[in-house]
């Protein structure tokens, strides 16, 4: 290639900024562009953001500033923003750090090699455009060089569901799903990569309703297609909302054996007093009474959470509410931050909870939840499950992968191969992983 300019993404946020960014080194593969990981090389850089929390957007603008010294020294570098603090502040990132040439929002970075045209010419694009033209249409074919043997895959994009705390409706947009074809595509084109385990993305990922042979599909139905694709071995999916738990995917936890028994199922609070004041649409006995249905179906799944602590009115009894549900369900993992105002949603209205008050309820959750997720890793000693080696370890010799429970296991015999799915005895449980040896 005469011009080989390079790029570097800095990815910020969730998996779905992750298959994002892909995509759009991918856009820009097409205009010339190879990646670096090193911003200091780079011909551009683009920083794919996320604006779920304060500390989220913060971070994105001390990181432009710590640019400055690379454009002094290369004023031809170009600057982008990128995902949802773009679409959230547009031409504001602008004003406040003038070194940005380029807004681009979450669902127009297909048109990204014609903003990179433009700020050759010198123009300084803005894009935060809700199109009506399919992004992922409007895509390359990705290279068909090797990657992992793990990929995620966005079925269903945006909400509609509106928590009073939540950014996602605004940056994301409404609802939309795309279509089972392209997906089913897209899924195969994988696994012929060498992908065996696929995770579907979705902000309200059960929520899928794309159009198939013969109507609309549900997340379930997607699910075993997907499920038949020869060389596919391992179906995740992630983000769900409790209340579009039908009883087909219900169903496919038990009858889909390619369907891993892990799951990220966000309650946010215990509270059904603060659940209503959160807009969720569910109480805590319905979020339990889907856990339940769930274990019936697979008792062995392992569950992961999201919760909020300290939204605007929260007592030290919806706390405690919070706490009684974390102790009935038993996470093996889950994720937990203290609220956060976002700008434009409608609990950013309300008066908070003092600092302090948050600060120490926030602590005494993480404990617990740390606590369940070490007792349900240290579960796992003495079990067989089955590994997809995905890279080497740390340690010499060391191959490291994912159990069917997204744990990370680490074992060291030359045997091992990435790509490769084997039973493994666990052994051992360490702080972050589990070791062990092919069983
Ligand atoms: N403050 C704190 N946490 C939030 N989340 C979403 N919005 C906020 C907010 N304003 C959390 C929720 C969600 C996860 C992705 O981030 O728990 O499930
Ligand atoms: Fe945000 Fe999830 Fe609620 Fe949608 S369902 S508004 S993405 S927290």
């Amino acid at each position: 290639m005469a011009d080989a300019r390079k790029l570097f993404i800095k990815t910020y946020g969730c998996q779905m900024n992750v298959y994002d960014s892909e995509r759009m080194a991918e856009a820009l593969g097409a205009s010339g562009y190879t990646l670096t990981d090193q911003a200091e090389d780079a011909d551009m850089i683009l920083l794919n953001t996320c604006h779920i929390r304060e500390k989220a957007a913060e971070k994105v603008y001390s990181e432009l500033g710590r640019f400055k010294p690379l454009k002094a020294a290369n004023p031809d570098l170009k600057i982008g923003v990128a995902g949802c603090v773009a679409q959230a502040e547009g031409a504001e990132i602008m004003r406040r750090q003038p070194l940005v040439d380029l807004v681009v929002g979450p669902q127009t970075y297909h048109r990204l090699p014609a903003m990179e045209k433009a700020m050759r010419d010198g123009a300084r694009p803005v894009d935060t455009d809700f199109p009506e033209e399919d992004k992922f249409a409007h895509l390359p074919k990705p290279p068909r060089t090797g990657r992992g043997p793990t990929a995620f895959l966005t079925v269903q994009e945006g909400c509609d569901k509106f928590c009073a705390f939540c950014v996602v409706p605004y940056t994301r947009g409404a609802e939309v799903s795309r279509p089972v074809e392209r997906i089913l595509t897209e899924a195969r084109d994988l696994v012929e990569r060498g992908v065996r385990e696929i995770t579907l993305l979705g902000q309200n990922v059960n929520a899928y309703h794309g159009a198939g042979d013969g109507g609309t599909w549900s997340l379930a139905r997607l699910i075993r297609a997907l499920a038949r694709v020869d060389g596919l071995e391992r179906i995740r999916f992630t983000t769900s909302h409790p209340n579009d738990m039908d009883d087909d995917l219900i169903a496919a936890h038990g009858d889909e054996p390619k369907l891993m028994p892990y799951l990220h199922l966000p309650v946010q609070s215990g509270s059904d007093r603060i659940l209503k004041a959160m807009n969720r649409k569910h109480t805590a006995q319905s979020y339990l009474r889907v856990i339940e249905r769930l274990r019936d179906a697979r008792p062995d799944l392992l569950l992961s959470g999201d919760f909020i602590v300290g939204f605007p009115g929260e007592t030290d009894q919806d706390f405690e509410d919070t706490m009684a549900l974390v102790r009935q369900v038993g996470y093996g993992q889950a994720y937990s931050f203290k609220y956060s105002a976002r700008p434009g949603t409608p609990a950013a209205e309300r008066a908070g909870v003092p600092d302090d008050v948050a600060t120490d309820r926030l602590h005494r959750l993480q404990t617990l939840l740390t606590e369940q997720q070490r007792a349900a890793q240290n579960s796992m000693v003495g079990r067989d499950v089955h590994v997809l080696f995905e890279k080497p370890g740390r340690a010499a010799g060391q191959m490291t992968g994912k159990s069917e429970y997204l744990h990370a296991v680490h074992v060291a015999d030359p045997r091992v191969e990435k790509g490769q799915i084997a039973r493994v005895r666990i052994v051992e449980s360490n702080t972050n992983s589990l070791a062990g040896i092919l069983a």
